[in-house]
């Protein structure tokens, strides 16, 4: 399931953060790529422990925690420290799957790439190319959206980014490690999530709204795991 969230972070956040990120010093991406993945990656990143990436790490944890949507389609466990990419003057990433575990640089936490997140940082209009295209079992789809916005997909799938031809595409890019490690089954809790919340908005006393809510938390104490 891809789920797109609009304004993850205010329109202040992103300007603000978009004119510390063209300031930054960028380093060539291949140093956070696995062996494979480094033929096909040319694109730039922001060194890890830079202060930069660390304060707009926590602005982006920050806005997760407070994003119903991102809740309730993610389910998170564990979230790794958003990382940040720039692709410009024809970079691109071509297509590959994501590593299953990354260990959090310095520390012994690993998390399980469970969901993969792209937040913009550019606007569309603002550079050719630079389309996410994510590849899973229901077809192709392209994401390229609002400065501000998430997209979140399956990290089983596979994807790349298209050249950027023109001006500069700035993002993080992060993993979530999910109570819910099955796509099927966390996209079905998310659909009815869904609809338990349009029926308790529609029709506040329906019993229907108690006995479904009570369905969610029994499939997800059934999937879970924390
Ligand atoms: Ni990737």
């Amino acid at each position: 399931m891809l789920v797109s969230i609009p304004d993850l972070l205010t329109q202040e956040e992103t300007a603000r953060a978009r004119q510390a990120l063209e300031q930054a010093e960028w380093i060539d991406g291949r140093v956070t790529a696995g062996v494979q993945s480094a033929r096909a990656k040319n694109n730039l990143q922001l060194p890890e422990e830079h202060p930069t990436a660390r304060e707009l790490g926590d602005l982006i944890l920050a806005a997760l925690q407070r994003n119903a949507l991102f809740m309730a389609a993610a389910l998170p466990l564990k979230v790794f420290p958003p990382l940040f990419n720039r692709y410009d003057g024809g970079r691109s990433f071509g297509a590959h799957i994501d590593n299953a575990i990354r260990q959090v640089t310095g520390t012994p936490h690993r998390v399980r790439t469970d969901l993969s997140a792209t937040l913009f940082f550019t606007a569309p209009e603002d550079y050719d190319g630079g389309e996410l295209i994510i590849e899973d079992t229901y077809g192709v789809h392209t994401a390229k959206l609002p400065a501000g916005h998430l997209v979140l997909y399956p990290s089983s799938s596979l994807h790349h980014v298209k050249p950027v031809t023109r001006g500069s595409r700035i993002c993080s890019f992060f993993w979530i490690q999910s109570m819910v490690r099955d796509d099927g089954q966390r996209t079905l809790l998310f659909d009815l999530d869904v609809a338990i919340q349009r029926i308790v908005r529609d029709a506040p006393d329906h019993p229907a709204g108690v006995q479904l809510t009570g369905v969610y938390h029994n499939l997800l104490r059934r999937w879970a795991e924390v």
